[in-house]
């Protein structure tokens, strides 16, 4: 594939019929933990080889257009080809995490705003240079008695607008990420009044900032219960909430609107994006950019094994089967069983 040289044609490629994101942009803390879970240290070589396994799964491009990297990835190589590369000769566009996390956001005990914006612009030249067509940036919204603040979400929007206008100037589509946490109790009623007012929040600010709308991406999570709620949503609750929300709150001229996977378990978000993308009429394209609902299976197969490499292949080739099915609203029982 040749990259794409504009940011029509990128927005064009991320959002190919039946495809999504692979988010695979963890931090080093990020990453880390991942690791600690099955018991692997977090070197260098260990991260590499483990992106490697990722990046090389046979038939990966069917249904991944794009893959989120980190700094480090995309200086790292596959053989002697760098990690972007790779990806472009098979097909997905590489594009890079460009927050620098998040830190407390003063004044506030509980909430957070993400870092990154000083020296964004000569970061962002760079990464060009090196192949990425995309960023991304998270901002994280936090559910509680009295959060979220305006403070917090209007420092947020301003992050996000300024990152996403610098983006674009460089060439480069930007993902706009508010993630509402699903950390908390609170209902599903109360996440779709608190992502509506994040989104409407954020467009209005992009708006300021004069970013095009048609050369971004929101990224945004699903209208889901806090994952400490008693009640549990329906999959036709969650989707009529989180389409709902998008339609009053995202401008029809957003191309694309990718979701985020949050800690939901692998199988939940492939069944709940089915349900979301069953509903017609919608006036942007509806995809997945997922990092653990792609990745979990993968990573425990793996367990840092080469000899297990094919069959961690086989399990994040199948969550990305299973989800470019969802995208199209064909997602089912038997495609979930069928054979790896
Ligand atoms: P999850 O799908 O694991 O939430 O990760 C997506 C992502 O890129 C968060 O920024």
């Amino acid at each position: 594939m040749t990259l794409p040289s504009d940011l029509t044609a990128t927005t064009a490629a991320l959002l190919a019929p039946g495809k999504g994101l692979l988010a695979a942009d963890e931090s080093f803390p990020t990453i880390g933990k991942r690791f600690d879970a099955i018991g692997i240290s977090s070197t260098e070589e260990n991260r590499r080889a483990y992106r490697e396994l990722l990046f090389t799964t046979p038939g990966l491009n069917e249904f991944i257009s794009g893959v989120i990297l980190f700094d480090e990835t995309m200086r790292q190589k596959i053989g002697d080809v760098s990690m972007p590369e790779f990806l472009a000769r098979n097909g997905m566009v590489p594009g890079i995490k460009v927050d620098g996390g998040t830190e407390a956001l003063p004044g506030s005990k509980a909430e957070k705003i993400t870092k990154g914006l000083d020296g964004l612009p000569h970061r962002l030249a760079e990464y060009r240079r090196l192949g990425a067509r995309f960023t991304k940036w998270r901002a994280v919204i936090t559910i509680g008695d009295d959060l979220p603040s305006v403070t917090c979400i209007d420092a947020n929007a301003d992050a996000l607008a300024r990152f996403a206008r610098l983006s674009q100037e460089a060439g480069l589509v930007p993902i706009v990420e508010p993630e509402v946490l699903m950390d908390g109790n609170h209902t599903l009623a109360r996440c779709e009044e608190v992502t509506n007012t994040v989104l409407k929040n954020v467009f209005v600010t992009l708006f300021e900032h004069r970013v095009t709308l048609d050369s971004l991406l929101l990224k945004t999570g699903m209208v889901l219960p806090g994952k400490d709620s008693p009640h549990e949503a329906t999959l036709d609750e969650v989707a009529e909430a989180t389409v709902r929300c998008l339609r009053d709150a995202v401008p029809s001229g957003v191309p694309g609107i990718v979701f985020l996977s949050g800690g939901q378990s692998d199988i939940a978000a492939t069944e709940r994006l089915n349900a979301i993308c069953q509903h017609e009429d919608l006036p942007w394209k509806l995809s997945f950019s997922y990092g653990r609902a792609l990745q979990d299976a993968a990573l425990k197969t793996w367990h840092g094994q080469s000899a297990h490499v094919a069959a961690a292949q086989g399990a994040l080739h199948h969550r990305a089967a299973c989800n470019s099915l969802a995208v199209q609203g064909k997602y089912s029982v038997e495609a979930e069983h069928a054979a790896v």
